[in-house]
């Protein structure tokens, strides 16, 4: 999350969406600052904790010529800041039938030829908000290392934010989803215990047990969820202070 700016946190700051000007507590995110100024968000909001890509945002700071990204719901606002969110990303994005793939870096090649475009900038690397190293997996996916490839873009949210800085008009994120669509199909064993769970699913194991949940109350299903089986909750005796990172 990038830092709060040095105005205390109930000051109001002048942002501006969309070319006009609002006032907005200076310790919201950009997102919750546009609610504040009265925006609805029905396309640019999803998860609302960095983790599903939907509210990909350009900005730019006053005095300042340059341009830079950042996920909405992370970026806290800064005092004259000029941004656009941008939920959707127009890049190019192959179509292809997995089953007709057999997990080949010529294959990547051959469904996204421009990859060969890249001229190693890094841009992409510095735009994404996950901090991946997306020029690396570019490359992984050039030399058609397609299990490395899949493996350094593990963590993408596919909010487009790389493409979007990128001079070559690379596709970054459809590139890392294909390659790690084609390592899971082809390169990693098949996962028995999944198969046994689909199978147990497609056989009807939880048919009724889901019946008799639809069929309770709310105040029922209330109870249930109160009485679950959860993780102990920590008392304040069984606190020490390497338990401070995760408060
Ligand atoms: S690799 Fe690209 S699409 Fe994926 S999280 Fe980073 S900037 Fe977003
Ligand atoms: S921004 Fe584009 S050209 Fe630059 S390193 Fe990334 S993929 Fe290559
Ligand atoms: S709302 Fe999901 S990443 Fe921002």
């Amino acid at each position: 999350m990038t830092k709060p700016s040095e105005t205390t946190v109930d000051e109001l700051v002048p942002i501006f969406f969309m070319g006009k000007k609002y006032d907005v507590p200076a310790s919201l995110t950009i997102q919750k600052a546009l609610e504040y100024a009265g925006y609805q968000h029905i396309r640019g909001c999803g998860c609302r904790g960095g983790v599903c890509g939907a509210c990909g945002t350009v900005y730019r700071l006053p005095d300042s010529y340059k341009l830079q990204v950042g996920l909405a719901c992370q970026t806290v606002v800064q005092p004259g800041m000029h941004l656009m969110i941008m939920p959707y990303y127009p890049g190019n994005r192959s179509t292809f039938d997995i089953e007709e793939l057999s997990g080949t870096g010529a294959e990547v090649a051959a469904l996204y030829p421009e990859i060969f475009k890249c001229i190693g900038c890094n841009s992409c690397s510095q735009g994404c908000p996950m901090d991946i190293d997306v020029m690396h997996y570019m490359a992984q996916a050039i030399r058609g290392d397609i299990a490395g490839a899949a493996e350094t873009s593990f963590d993408c949210i596919m909010c487009g934010l790389c493409a979007s800085r990128c001079p070559a008009e690379e596709v970054q994120f459809n590139v890392a989803i294909l390659a790690r669509r084609l390592n899971a199909r082809y390169g990693i064993p098949r996962a028995k215990h999944l198969e046994e769970r689909v199978k147990e699913i497609t056989d009807g194991k939880f048919d009724e047990p889901l019946r008799n949940l639809m069929s309770k109350s709310k105040e029922e299903l209330k109870e249930l969820y109160k009485s679950r089986e959860a993780e102990p909750q920590m008392t304040e005796e069984d606190w020490t202070p390497q338990d401070a990172r995760y408060v």
